[in-house]
């Protein structure tokens, strides 16, 4: 009980001793997600350290009636137990109030978008199969996700950014929110128009701040490149920017910020744009506790700050966090 106090205090002290540096610019509320899930998505949702989970996923289509899915590491449709299971911890995670993403492209998978029919005609299937649309082979039966996530590393987006665009025909006419977003590279800025997700479709873009991208990632202990680069960005034309970034350390000059610098030294700067949607990490897996540290819940708004001794404030635990999890409450005296 002791340690699990102690924690508390630790992360508010964290997080609350910057707002009281920056009052003159309250510090803005953000979401934290997070791709690809390797260890249980129920263990994720309750973690309370995201409120987006991008499930990575390729699909195999063909000529086969059903097609196939694949959630990288978690379930295969046509696996012994299928992704029955799975199904169920979706919509649990949803009653949480999770966005469940449904994320398509990357490095992995064998498809390509080849010219515009393609797009539209694979829009056509995402819908049906996935989201607000009808079929009889949906590989998740009544799951319904909350958007489609596009990333995408080829070289040119203009087939993406189609899909992107037929996919919010589609959305527009629901009453549902149903989301779309894509995750270009950081550096994909320095070149054509093609290289970047079309303006005005997405909700949001999660840009990725690792990786190859050693013109904008955090390179040497040196952040100029990622604030050169985040203030093009932060002009896209999508509601919100969010940065995607390493949650552990890979090789060496990946990029990876540790997040006692990001949560000193980036986030601050960052919640200063009405435009930052947040932070989506990659991934679930390499995970040890960075969400925990970042949290939004407590780095993020005023707002979760229970100032009124009286008033009772929710801090997420995280799963790496002194062992707890879910969501504790405490009251205002324990903001420090
Ligand atoms: C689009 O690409 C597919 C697959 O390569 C091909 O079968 C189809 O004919 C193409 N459609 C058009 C209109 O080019
Ligand atoms: C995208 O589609 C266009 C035509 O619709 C085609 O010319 C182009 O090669 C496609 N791009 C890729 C990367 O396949
Ligand atoms: C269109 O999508 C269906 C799956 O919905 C697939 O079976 C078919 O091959 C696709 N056709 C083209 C031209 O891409």
């Amino acid at each position: 009980m002791a340690s699990f106090k102690f924690s508390i205090h630790l992360l508010t002290f964290l997080c609350f001793s910057l707002i009281a540096g920056s009052t003159a610019n309250p510090r803005r509320s953000f979401e934290l997600g997070v791709y690809s899930i390797k260890n249980g998505l129920i263990d994720a949702c309750n973690s309370g350290n995201y409120q987006i989970i991008n499930i990575v996923f390729t699909v195999s289509l063909g000529n086969a009636q059903t097609p196939e899915i694949n959630v990288i590491d978690y379930c295969t449709s046509t696996g012994v137990d299928g992704c029955t299971k799975f199904s169920q911890e979706i919509k649990s995670c949803q009653a949480l109030g999770i966005k469940i993403m449904l994320s398509i492209g990357g490095g992995v998978g064998k498809y390509n978008l080849n010219n515009f029919t393609e797009a539209t005609n694979f829009s056509t299937y995402l819908w049906n199969n996935f989201l607000g649309g009808q079929s009889n082979s949906r590989p998740l039966n009544d799951v319904v996700f909350d958007g489609v996530d596009i990333t995408n590393e080829r070289s040119s987006w203009d087939n993406w950014s189609k899909l992107g665009e037929e996919l919010r025909k589609l959305y527009e006419k629901q009453r549902k929110k149903f989301y779309l977003s894509a995750a270009p590279q950081c550096s994909s800025l320095d070149s054509s128009s093609h290289s970047i997700p079309q303006p005005g479709i997405f909700d949001y873009i999660s840009v990725q701040f690792f990786g190859n991208n050693l013109v904008c990632q955090y390179l040497n202990g040196r952040l100029e490149g990622f604030w050169k680069f985040w203030n093009s960005w932060k002009m896209f034309n999508a509601d919100k920017v969010f940065v995607k970034l390493l949650a552990g350390p890979m090789a060496e000059d990946m990029g990876y910020i540790r997040p006692d610098v990001f949560r000193t030294e980036v986030l601050p700067e960052l919640q200063q744009s009405s435009k930052f949607g947040g932070v989506i990490l990659w991934s679930e897996d390499l995970d040890r506790g960075y969400s925990s540290e970042i949290n939004p819940k407590a780095c993020g708004s005023v707002e979760a700050a229970s100032e009124s001794a009286n008033e009772v404030a929710e801090f997420p635990m995280g799963n790496n966090y002194a062992g707890q999890r879910g969501f504790r409450s405490c009251r205002g005296s324990c903001v420090l």
